[in-house]
């Protein structure tokens, strides 16, 4: 038999996951499958909240999906960047942590600082290699077939003010097949995606 009640054991468990509720923010600039992903995966989970997401295009699929989802999407222009205003709308909403999904935008230093190891992004191929300015979407799987690349995969990392260079935290691979088209390639490192990112971002809520 429970030591308690049944109501007061519930009651237990309500508060404690009040107390220990993880808010995340996702940024993205294209389709927002990742970030669709990652709140599919906390659906069920009361603990974890996906408070918003953010996007710098006007016309990203991921606005759409956002709505879809019942979660409040803020698209915002490059001057609220600049001006501090993104900024100021974090630290209000003072997430646990921040996750960049196809967001393809430089990250400025000040988010950096205010928010120290809590920014992670994830890049489409094994960093280092195929990473920085210019390597985002198609060029990335466009470059690891040119190279003759005979593995591909993703890159979950902690973000600096510099593209795709802050310390690795995971990293999945996956074949390349000689014949492997760069949207082939594609297709099966978004399955890598889907399939870690979510419960990477789980992982690093619980440490
Ligand atoms: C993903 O390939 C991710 O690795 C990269 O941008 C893409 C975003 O895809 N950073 P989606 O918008 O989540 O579908």
């Amino acid at each position: 038999m429970s030591q308690y009640p049944i109501g007061q054991s519930y009651l237990c468990c309500a508060i404690y996951s009040v107390i220990m509720r993880r808010n995340i923010v996702i940024f993205a600039s294209g389709s927002g499958s990742n970030a669709e992903q990652i709140v599919q995966y906390f659906h069920s989970n009361s603990s974890v909240e996906v408070s918003a997401f953010f996007t710098n295009n006007a016309k990203a699929g991921v606005i759409k999906r956002g709505n879809r989802l019942g979660i409040p999407t803020v698209v915002f222009h490059t001057e609220a960047v600049k001006n501090g205003s993104v900024l100021a709308a974090l630290k209000k909403i003072s997430p646990d942590l921040i996750v960049l999904a196809g967001y393809l935008k430089l990250i400025p230093s000040s988010w950096v600082e205010a928010f120290p190891n809590k920014i992670i992004n994830i890049h489409p191929a094994l960093l280092p290699k195929h990473g920085g300015k210019g390597m985002y979407g198609m060029n990335v799987h466009k470059a690891v077939v040119e190279n003759g690349d005979v593995e591909s995969g993703i890159t979950i990392h902690y973000v600096t003010e510099a593209y795709d260079e802050g310390a690795p935290i995971f990293q999945a691979s996956v074949p390349v097949n000689s014949g492997d088209t760069p949207e082939d390639v594609q297709k099966n490192v978004q399955k890598l995606e889907h399939e870690h990112f979510p419960r990477i971002v789980e992982k690093l809520l619980s440490e």
